[in-house]
């Protein structure tokens, strides 16, 4: 059991099994992306470590930017998604795979998807360390998904709970 702030956590998800699994899906898209370019776009904060190991997985040439859009405030989505998206590159025509740390409900990544398709890419698809199927309110086609989840919060591996948490080796769930 570890605390984070004032909440203690379980050991969810062991630094082995996640980096196992980022391996796997490092060589899908090595694979899926021969003889293109893909343009990661990680979203920060959450997804720094799962974008570096996945990152390290993908053996054709490829690419990364980074943008910040935030949702949640403590352990609950506040449903109102700030995009504070701050690409300054051309995406036009890029091969677009937007890395995130986890889809919850599914609203960052439906506003994020607005605003990247604005800017006419070739392609998009997304790749999520974690997915929560059941919070999840809108259609959203998750091409690359480490491990599908129950609705329980979770920390580690570069997810917080209020900032803190980031650090952790592996994945850690809310104890109740
Ligand atoms: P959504 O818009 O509800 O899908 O929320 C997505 C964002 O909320 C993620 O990028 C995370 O930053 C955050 N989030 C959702 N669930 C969790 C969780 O269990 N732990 C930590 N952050 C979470």
């Amino acid at each position: 059991m570890v605390t984070v702030k004032d909440k203690s956590f379980r050991p969810f998800i062991e630094q082995i099994d996640i980096e196992r699994r980022i391996a796997e899906l490092g060589e899908q898209i090595s694979k899926d992306y021969i003889g293109r370019q893909p343009l990661l776009v990680v979203v920060l904060n959450g997804a720094f470590l799962f974008a570096a190991e996945l990152m390290k997985g993908i053996n054709i040439p490829c690419e990364i930017t980074f943008v910040r859009v935030s949702s949640y405030e403590k352990t609950a989505s506040t449903g109102q998604v700030r995009s504070l998206l701050s690409l300054t590159e051309s995406i036009e025509n890029r091969d677009l795979i937007i890395v995130e740390d986890i889809v919850d409900t599914g609203l960052t990544m439906t506003e994020l998807l607005g605003q990247l398709t604005a800017r006419r890419p070739n392609s998009i698809e997304i790749a999520t360390l974690l997915h929560k199927p059941e919070a999840t309110r809108v259609p959203l086609k998750l091409r690359y998904v480490g491990f599908e989840i129950e609705n329980k919060f979770v920390v580690g591996y570069g997810l917080d709970y209020d900032g803190l948490g980031r650090n952790l080796a592996g994945i850690y769930q809310l104890h109740v």
